[in-house]
């Protein structure tokens, strides 16, 4: 046995290699929520994290780093290839996020799936001390908890889907749905974002497995290996952010200056729009900028009145339905901006860049519409950002339904991006709402994320995991 009790599994590692200007490179803890979540509870725990550290073909030894054991899984160039950008990211990604994107199918891709899967299992089993925890993060590492518990039956496996579960019509198109899903059943707890995911997953369950299902709870039957029968239960865990960092960040005297410089260098105008995304067909950008083209059209809005700034981080840029998709919007932003621009103004200012964390807080402060327009989303932790970030309660949400966000941010515009007509009138409406209608729905919006940040989050998955979690069948 190795020797952690609480170990984080995910594709990623939580550090991200920084290279200083001497050509140094050093580790930094990485920014996400994930991270900031389950960092405190690594320290407390003696923790490790495994994870692939970002190089293709490069071999590192486990090391200690903000407070954690990190442990490294290697993949070769052809592995990124096969089951990372083709297996995880054109296959999985858009067949659970409602085939916006035809997903493809390929048996050297699943291949590779398989052989990385074992590597992160075997990896994660050779540190983990006796009846440790083990906590397998999203849809890159399906097949995890099950070899997991295989090799290692005195564990307490948790796995969590970061991104939507697809409804059975969909997923039954998976050449290897009964794998996957058995995969996941090595959980003991299977979290999900809404409600709905996890009666999609336990419709799937039933229909592909055939195992009995007591409310939310799968009773995986005894293997002919011997193993003993057991209960994986499915139940929904929304995620969310670090709202008092965020908060925080956007009381700091330097970052509100710079929120104010931002809406001077676009020319101080009415109304400033924002969206930013992950450059993923997922986040219905082109919806957004076909509405916003035509309300210039038509006048309803000018670029002397109003300025959107579009920031769209570059994601997956080998991947082919990634490129097509920037291809697509950076035309659609130069026709709209070359019809609509004057010497002075700008209709939308498209970024293709990522920024660091004080940059992003200082842009939802100098935004007064927040557009997340999203056609699928596990949950969307820009829309929660933006609310943690407007502490004095003003600035409105235009939020898609189809955005795990909007159960919670009821107080949102809400829309179905697929209709034009409607997130035009959407982006109307929030441009005109009456101040006191903002800050109403804005307070109502920060006492959620108040009361529902990303610690919480984890504390609930691992309470349920250690409380609940194991039943005997
Ligand atoms: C989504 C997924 C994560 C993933 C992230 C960035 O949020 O749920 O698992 O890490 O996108 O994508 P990347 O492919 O760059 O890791």
């Amino acid at each position: 046995f190795g020797e952690f009790d609480f170990i984080v599994v995910s594709n990623r590692l939580a550090v991200d290699r920084v290279v200083d200007e001497h050509g140094e490179s050093s580790w930094r803890r990485s920014p996400g929520g994930l991270v900031t979540a389950l960092a405190p509870v690594m320290a407390k725990a003696d923790g490790a994290w495994v994870g692939w550290h970002g190089a293709p073909d490069e071999t590192l030894e486990p090391f200690d780093e903000a407070n954690m054991r990190l442990v490294p899984v290697p993949l070769s160039d052809e592995e990124v290839e096969l089951y990372y950008e083709g297996f995880s990211n054109a296959t999985l990604w858009p067949l659970y996020h409602d085939v916006i994107a035809s997903p493809e199918f390929h048996r050297t891709w699943w291949d590779s799936y398989q052989r990385v899967n074992e590597r992160f299992a075997a990896a994660a089993a050779s540190v983990a001390a006796e009846g440790a925890t083990v906590w397998v993060q999203d849809y890159q590492l399906q097949l995890v908890p099950r070899l997991l518990r295989q090799a290692r039956p005195d564990l307490r496996i948790g796995f969590f889907n970061h991104i939507p579960f697809p409804p059975l019509e969909i997923y039954a198109q998976l050449p290897w749905r009964r794998q996957v899903i058995e995969g996941l059943l090595g959980a003991d707890l299977i979290g999900f974002q809404r409600p709905s995911d996890a009666s999609n997953f336990l419709r799937c369950v039933r229909r592909f497995t055939g195992y009995a299902i007591k409310s939310q709870q799968v009773q995986v039957p005894a293997g002919e290996n011997g193993a003993p029968a057991y209960a994986s239960r499915a139940e929904a865990f929304p995620i969310s952010i670090d709202t008092a960092s965020i908060a925080e960040l956007a009381q700091r005297p330097d970052v509100i200056e710079r929120s104010k410089e931002i809406r001077r260098e676009l020319g101080d105008p009415r109304h400033v729009l924002l969206g930013v995304d992950r450059l993923d067909y997922t986040k219905g950008i082109g919806h957004r900028l076909k509405a916003y083209g035509e309300l210039l059209e038509d006048g309803s809005i000018t670029v002397e009145d109003a300025a959107l700034i579009q920031v769209a981080s570059p994601s997956r840029e080998r991947v082919e339905q990634y490129r097509l998709l920037r291809e697509d919007i950076e035309g659609a932003v130069g026709r709209i901006n070359g019809t609509h621009d004057t010497m002075k103004n700008t209709a939308i200012r498209y970024l293709h860049h990522s920024y660091p964390v004080e940059e992003m807080v200082a842009l939802y402060l100098a935004a007064d519409v927040m557009l997340v327009t999203a056609l699928r989303d596990g949950m969307n932790l820009v829309a929660k950002e933006y609310v943690a970030a407007r502490t004095g309660n003003t600035g409105t949400l235009v939020l898609s339904e189809f955005a795990g966000a909007a159960d919670t941010l009821r107080q949102a515009i809400l829309v179905n991006p697929h209709d034009i007509d409607g997130l035009k009138s959407a982006i109307v409406q929030a441009v005109e709402m009456p101040r006191t209608e903002a800050t109403r729905r804005m307070r109502l919006m920060r006492r959620q994320v108040v009361q529902n940040d990303v610690e919480q989050w984890s504390r609930s998955f691992l309470d349920a995991l250690q409380g609940g979690g194991r039943h005997d069948a």
